[in-house]
């Protein structure tokens, strides 16, 4: 797919709803004592995995709209073996999080995925789930991963990694574990799992970076409303503040601190963002933001920060690559497992359009210049976040980008070129 240069970005827009609650929410909706009703559902490759994967555990799920849905939850310890291992396919959320929650019931489960999915780690949920008392094979610490459930036990577990789904695997477990179960993040992470817990009954408490969660008798059914997707509206923020004279207000937008990371950072570079109309909705923070184009410069981006905007740090790379003077991202090892080594991914593509961009170790450094890349060729690895940073790169470049593999991008938002489109001006 061309993508060809843009003058700018106009109009207003929505975006599907969050990947990470709408995933949270069927799973959570499947082991609860009656209906839950989720609207502004995000409709995904990956969010379907999820649906697929509690349907072949014996969960009704009603697909009344494209974003709008009923799980008719099976109880805490209803959730039956299925007849043949679980395909995960890309999704690296549905895979821990429902590790979490099988450990509690009784039988034998194996979780699998694609081939993506199947080299990244799973040790990092097999670990704490053996420390709870569960009977847990990994493959080399890699899927399929076979979970024996049984009886657990609380423990207190210190993330060895910043990861919203190790913690949330480990707070999901601690509904059916003896005593208290307790998570220490070393950075705070989302904490959707925590909120709609919460919503669902469940004796969820946090202090200063401690997260903790007693057993459960039954989670209550909640209705969930999930907000415009913050993730899916990242590529379009940066195309905004990139193209001169562009202005778009996005609406109803997902603004749980502990995903808007890239605000803060684009803030600091110099980027024209407002947030107004603020509201909450079903127990996240929402509101609709506006963006204008504006000149960047050159941040920092540390390891404490990393963890709110990590899924938004390849499109971080192009502001970067376009902010005058030299950034850094350090402490962000873990784009190294993540649908693809982003670190590697982000950097060998964007240098292919001619942006000076090296990797680290743990991150990379970009040297900025504010006018615009060239433009060439680069794949998408078959990851959607570098579909997507093709699709940015290629309007803000002179040349355009040509895109390989470009549908990866359904993994997490099967309608954004024709979104992008609706904004974009020529
Ligand atoms: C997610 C957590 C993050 C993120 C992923 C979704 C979640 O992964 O990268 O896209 O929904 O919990 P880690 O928790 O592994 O950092």
């Amino acid at each position: 797919m061309k993508i060809e240069p843009a003058k700018a970005i106009r109009g207003h827009i929505a975006v599907p709803g969050d990947k990470s609650i709408s995933h949270r929410a069927v799973l959570v909706g499947a082991i609860a004592d009656g209906e839950t009703r989720v609207e502004g559902f995000g409709r995904s490759e990956d969010t379907e995995a999820t649906i697929v994967a509690v349907r072949a555990l014996g969960v009704t799920v009603h697909d009344d709209e494209v974003d709008a849905l009923r799980v008719e939850g099976a109880g805490l310890r209803g959730l039956r073996e299925a007849s043949e291992p679980i395909d995960c396919r890309n999704s690296g959320t549905t895979l821990r999080l429902l590790g979490g929650i099988l450990a509690g019931q009784e039988g034998r489960f194996e979780l699998t995925g694609d081939e993506s999915l199947r080299r990244r780690p799973v040790d990092r949920i097999a670990e704490p789930l053996a420390q709870m008392g569960a009977d847990v094979e990994t493959e080399d610490g890699k899927p399929p991963l076979v979970v024996g459930g049984g009886a657990l036990h609380g423990i207190r577990y210190d993330l060895p990694v910043a990861s919203a789904q190790v913690k949330s695997c480990v707070l999901l477990a601690g509904l059916y574990a003896g005593g208290r179960t307790t998570v220490v993040e070393p950075v705070p992470t989302r904490d959707h799992t925590q909120r709609l817990q919460v919503a669902a009954g469940a004796a969820v408490t946090k202090r200063q970076g401690r997260i903790s969660i007693g057993p459960a008798e039954r989670l209550e059914p909640v209705a969930v409303s999930v907000p415009g997707d913050f993730s899916a509206a990242a590529p379009f923020i940066v195309a905004a503040t990139l193209l001169p004279g562009s202005e778009l207000t996005i609406h109803g937008l997902g603004l749980n601190p502990t995903r808007t990371g890239l605000l803060d950072v684009l803030e600091r570079m110099g980027a024209r963002i407002t947030a107004f109309h603020r509201r909450r909705s079903g127990g996240e923070p929402i509101g609709d933001l506006e963006v204008q184009s504006a000149e960047l410069t050159a941040t920092r981006v540390s390891a404490e920060e990393v963890p709110r905007l990590v899924d938004e740090l390849p499109l971080f790379a192009l502001a970067a690559a376009c902010a005058r003077g030299e950034s850094v991202v350090e402490g962000a090892r873990e784009l190294r497992v993540k649908e693809t080594d982003r670190i590697e991914t982000v950097t060998t593509s964007l240098r292919a359009l001619g942006i000076r961009i090296a990797a680290r170790d743990d991150g990379f450094g970009v040297r900025g210049v504010p006018s615009r890349p060239r433009g060439g060729g680069m794949s998408s690895h078959g990851d959607h976040r570098i579909a997507m940073l093709g699709a940015v790169a290629g309007l803000v470049s002179r040349q355009g980008v040509e895109l390989e593999d470009p549908q990866a991008v359904a993994v997490s938002f099967p309608g954004f070129f024709e979104l992008l489109d609706s904004v974009t001006q020529r």
